[in-house]
């Protein structure tokens, strides 16, 4: 009864929301932290192989092989005056008297700043390339003071973000701001009556075509404390700047000229049950090109995330057309927000300056692609963390992957396109259940890394020796990243070169494609029989472990009985009992997923007549032996 319940629960959707392979990569290179250290920001130079991760009172800098990693600290202790005034703060949390390092960005090619709550009073410095801290003449740290450019505490949400050279900072303090906060050029900040109460999640550079028009986004929540029961107590907003805004000329002269905010919303406009709360935002940009999709982690009130997508694109059509809320004049014939150069004639006047200081919110709510959020994605897995990749497939098509970190620190990797959302794989790198802090994905070296409060690791997105022996095993996959290589016979990593010929490898992304592995010789020693021979009255089970969580398994005998099993996530059982007395044959353990077969197990069972020695004995040691097999 319970094989036929899988059964059908199989048939409908729930096993595809489930991951179809689990892993653990007990060899990916891996570093602990100690208790305490609570690593809160990581920052990580494309096409090289290491991380930054801001610890407490110093950086690490990572420096990772395929094998290991090796580790340089930068000591960074909280200064002394400041360590004083904060232990002696009537109601200080001791434990947050320390240098918390919240933001590492790279400024220029040989600068990289290093911002720290530093007991309250934040100050940042400034790393070269050998990993030594910048000093002046006298052989003393430079540092400059960082109340706008870090938080000062390390439960205090933030994002930051460097764009040529300049920092941006979104601060969630008892004033909420969005401020160009370090570089060479104007530093500005949000006007405080445009932002309430906020929680920053992250920023992203926007780049397009024409440079001057490079927008700079933030993702955050309002949060209303004193919502009556029919408000709702958190918003999700994106705030969006011009990179070339330099503050107004008449009004608005030390604030940004550009700014507008809107609103975020992951479901559909007439469903309430919404999931309110951004947890996590990815900008997956394409290039120069301008557009590109935003990931977003949402969760609703009862803790359950969910992902929505939304064309860039569209959200800057909303931002270039929508009406602004609470604002019924004329529009000007340069519309509020637009970017352009301090010094051209068409820079904002300052009537256009007055509208923006007012009404800076679009009035059009922006809601995710179709209207909802990806629906295989709603499963148990409370994520936390997303990035997106680009993948070329064999055929030279583009694909999104998207890498979903979840609270108990897995990784979903997630094949996400049109009409299908399917879960490839969910892994496990950690050796402690922690929520996934941080994800950075390097598309030029092939790596993500990923953090918790405790580790963190490096992996490769081509990892196709986890689909290896055979053409199916390797194309059921569903993995653009790999193909099953005629030439060389196994499961490997598809060029990512554009100009790659690619045409020797075999793929089948969706699931309507043919038998791609057709005519292709497998070779695969066939599994070996396992010879059992039993007292009649003892008790035995034969396990069948699982590979693909996708796939049925059934239990059959001598090629013709079929046999019910206990599922227990690891395995298809048979358990020999009431409804499937005991008997002797040959039991095959077969999964059968898209029409491909493959025989998990057998297992050559013998009933002895004689009755040998004592029952119990003899219960142990077939235990034993078949949990060895
Ligand atoms: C780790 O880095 C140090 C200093 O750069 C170097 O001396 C050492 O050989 C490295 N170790 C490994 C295993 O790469
Ligand atoms: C890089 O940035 C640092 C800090 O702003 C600055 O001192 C340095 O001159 C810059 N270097 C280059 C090459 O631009
Ligand atoms: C989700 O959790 C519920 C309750 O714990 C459980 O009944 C259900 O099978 C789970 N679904 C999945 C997809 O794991
Ligand atoms: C692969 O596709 C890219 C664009 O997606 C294109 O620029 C490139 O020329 C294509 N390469 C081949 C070998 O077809
Ligand atoms: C593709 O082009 C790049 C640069 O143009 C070159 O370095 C690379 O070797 C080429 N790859 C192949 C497989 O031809």
């Amino acid at each position: 009864m319970r094989a036929l319940g899988f059964l059908l629960l199989s048939l409908g959707c729930w096993a595809q929301k489930i991951p179809r392979l689990r892993f653990t990569l007990p060899d990916s290179p891996a570093l602990s932290f100690e208790d305490g250290e609570k690593p809160a920001a990581i920052s990580h130079d494309p096409g090289s192989e290491q991380l930054y991760v801001g610890g407490r009172g110093a950086v690490h800098v990572l420096t990772f092989t395929e094998a290991e990693v090796n580790q340089t600290r930068v000591v960074l202790p909280a200064e002394e005056k400041a360590l004083k005034d904060c232990k002696s703060q009537p109601g200080a949390q001791q434990a947050e008297c320390e240098n918390f390092i919240r933001v590492i960005q790279r400024l220029n090619s040989s600068s990289i700043i290093v911002c720290g709550t530093n007991a309250g009073s934040p100050r940042c410095w400034f790393l070269t390339n050998d990993m030594k801290l910048q000093q002046n003449k006298l052989g003393q740290l430079i540092s400059i003071n960082g109340e706008n450019l870090s938080p000062a505490w390390p439960s205090q949400p933030a994002a930051t973000i460097a764009v040529e050279g300049n920092l941006y900072s979104a601060l969630s303090q008892q004033k909420s701001t969005i401020q160009r906060s370090y570089g060479p050029k104007k530093l500005l900040r949000t006007e405080d009556k445009w932002l309430a109460n906020t929680e920053f999640i992250s920023a992203a550079l926007l780049p397009q075509k024409e440079k001057t028009l490079d927008e700079i986004f933030f993702f955050y929540n309002e949060v209303n404390k004193m919502a009556g029961l029919d408000e709702e107590p958190v918003k999700a907003q994106i705030g969006r700047v011009c990179k070339v805004d330099e503050g107004g000329k008449t009004l608005l002269v030390d604030s940004w000229s550009t700014f507008l905010k809107a609103r975020l919303v992951c479901g559909h406009p007439a469903d309430p049950q919404r999931f309110h709360r951004l947890r996590d935002a990815f900008v997956l940009s394409e290039g120069q090109q301008g557009g590109g999709m935003l990931y977003g982690i949402f969760s609703s009130a009862w803790g359950t995330t969910a992902i929505c997508t939304y064309s860039m694109d569209r959200v800057n059509q909303i931002f270039r057309t929508s009406k602004l809320k609470g604002y019924s004049s004329v529009m000007p014939a340069h519309r509020p927000g637009t970017c352009v150069p301090y010094s051209s004639p068409n820079a904002p006047s300052k009537a256009t300056l007055s509208i923006i200081k007012e009404y800076p919110e679009i009035e059009q709510v922006i809601y995710p692609e179709g209207q909802r959020p990806l629906y295989m994605l709603q499963t148990n897995d409370t994520y936390t963390q997303v990035v997106a990749d680009r993948v070329l497939d064999a055929s030279n098509a583009s694909h999104t992957v998207l890498y979903l970190g979840t609270d108990k620190g897995k990784i979903h990797k997630v094949l996400q396109g049109e009409g299908q959302t399917v879960i490839i794989a969910e892994m496990s790198p950690f050796r402690r259940e922690a929520p996934i802090s941080g994800l950075i994905l390097d598309a030029s070296t092939g790596y993500l890394y990923a953090s918790t409060e405790f580790e963190v690791t490096r992996l490769p997105l081509a990892d196709c020796g986890q689909y290896r022996e055979t053409c199916w095993k390797c194309v059921l996959a569903r993995d653009p990243y790999c193909g099953w290589d005629l030439e060389n016979k196994r499961c490997s990593a598809v060029f990512q070169e554009a100009n790659a010929t690619t045409s020797s490898f075999l793929q089948s992304l969706h699931p309507e494609a043919g038998d791609v592995c057709e005519g292709v010789a497998d070779q695969v020693a066939q599994e070996a029989l396992k010879k059992v021979s039993v007292d009649p009255t003892s008790y035995i089970y034969l396990p069948c472990p699982l590979r693909s969580h996708h796939a049925i398994y059934t239990w059959v005998k001598d090629g013709a009985k079929q046999y019910p099993c206990d599922m227990d996530g690891h395995s298809c059982t048979l358990r020999f009992g009431e409804n499937a007395p005991m008997d002797q044959g040959v039991f095959k353990c077969t999964a059968t997923e898209e029409g491909y077969k493959e025989e998990i197990t057998v297992y050559k069972l013998t009933l002895n007549s004689a009755t040998v020695p004592q029952l119990p004995l003899m219960m142990l040691f077939l235990t034993i032996a078949i949990l060895l097999c």
